[in-house]
């Protein structure tokens, strides 16, 4: 049985149960809004945006690859193995009037990324993109857009980084970014090996999946740039410390694991990409066409955005209710914290990986005493009489 929905401006077939032949997911609309305008702001520095090639390669009901031909006016591919839903992506081309800038395949979506280059590959598995990488990788000339669900083992909550993405996660309180920076180092390698390399331009994480919009360029000199900029993060799971280091340190044993805080020994998360994830420039841009548009979760998305574009770029974050629980003592508001950090001389922001955190280039020794000067002064203050 099918029914019809509308997503931005498309009109869209879908099942009405979810089956793994015909998939629609709901949910994941926030991800294709948040997509509709990364294509829309990547496409609109191009001299020609409607000759730009992209291909959906796991389309499900082709609802990603039809709003991009229907909403952006690229040329697109929709591709899916599964033969009801190639039927599905047909009726959907139909559905919208889009048959001269769509055109739908019912192939293996590697055979089709191995044998065809596009100037922007998107890959929205069910689960892990490893076993499309290659492929993606081989094929992309442009843009790579990039899902994984499999947060479990990206953010080192089960085992599994080693031999699925060649990292070891460590499951720390900021996971959800230990996994887009691990994500990101896997493609970082596999586009190094087609002498590519990669330019974060919007990472993030959201519920429960990772996604990366990342320009991608050639030439081996830039490949071995992007490369450069993977390394280890350094944990202490006694005090909290942690700081990134660059792959080279490593390599040379230049890397101290002994804690200088508590002299406990570290643990080490990586190969994982230490550089900004995100490119502010790009973020306005695609703030504004979310802003312009008709989207069904234009305030999620808008609100995704605007904290990433203000989001530190430090690979971690400090979970504050974990802080104030060390310290026993009940949690001071966030703004004021930031306000704090910033006073004293440190950088200090939100992150859109978690509305309870803080990112900082401050030590946990120092955001700690921090933390509890904010909480004693709030004390004093309700101890003012009020009519002062
Ligand atoms: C998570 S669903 C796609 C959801 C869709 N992108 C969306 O936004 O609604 C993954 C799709 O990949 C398809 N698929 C899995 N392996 C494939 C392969 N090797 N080649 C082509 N399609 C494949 C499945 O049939 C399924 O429809
Ligand atoms: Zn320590």
């Amino acid at each position: 049985m099918f029914s019809e929905t509308i997503e931005g401006t498309t009109r869209i077939i879908v099942p009405t149960e979810l089956t793994r032949s015909m998939f629609y997911n709901p949910v994941m609309e926030l991800c294709r809004d948040i997509d509709i305008a990364s294509i829309a702001a990547f496409s609109s520095s191009h001299p020609t945006p409607a000759q730009l090639t992209y291909i959906d390669a796991l389309a499900g009901t082709g609802v990603r690859g039809v709003r991009v031909a229907n909403e952006v006016g690229l040329q697109v591919s929709i591709n899916d193995r599964s033969t009801p839903a190639y039927e599905l992506i047909k009726r959907n081309i139909a559905l919208n009037k889009i048959e001269e800038r769509a055109t739908a395949y019912n192939e293996d979506a590697n055979v089709l990324l191995v044998r065809t280059p596009y100037d922007l590959v998107d890959i929205d598995p069910f689960g892990s993109p490893v076993p499309f990488l290659d492929a993606a990788c081989k094929s992309v000339k442009q843009l790579l857009l990039i899902t994984a669900t499999d947060t479990a083992p990206l953010c080192g909550a089960h085992t599994g980084g080693m031999r699925t993405y060649g990292a070891r996660p460590l499951n720390t309180e900021y996971h959800a970014e230990m996994g887009t920076r691990v994500l990101l180092g896997a493609v970082t390698r596999e586009l190094g090996r087609y002498d590519k390399a990669i330019q974060p331009l919007l990472s993030y994480a959201s519920a429960h999946f990772i996604r990366l919009i990342a320009r991608v360029e050639r030439g081996a000199r830039k490949a071995d740039e992007s490369i450069e900029r993977l390394g280890f993060i350094a944990h202490c799971f006694s005090c909290g410390h942690r700081f990134a280091f660059p792959c080279a340190d490593m390599l040379d044993l230049n890397v101290e694991n002994i804690c200088t805080l508590c002299g406990k020994k570290m643990r080490i998360a990586g190969p994982l990409y230490i550089h900004p994830i995100k490119e502010n420039e790009f973020c306005e841009q695609v703030h504004e066409e979310l802003a312009k548009r008709t989207l069904g979760k234009k305030s999620e998305a808008l609100k995704i955005v605007n904290t990433g574009i203000l989001e530190l770029d430090i690979p971690f974050y400090y979970e504050h209710h974990a802080l104030c629980k060390a310290l026993r003592i009940p949690p001071p508001s966030i703004p004021s914290v930031l306000d704090a950090l910033r006073s004293a001389g440190f950088s200090a922001s939100r992150t859109h990986f978690s509305d309870t955190a803080i990112k900082t280039d401050a030590r946990i020794d120092e955001l700690k005493k921090i933390v509890k000067m904010v909480y004693v002064d709030s004390l004093s203050a309700s101890f003012l009489p009020c009519n002062l």
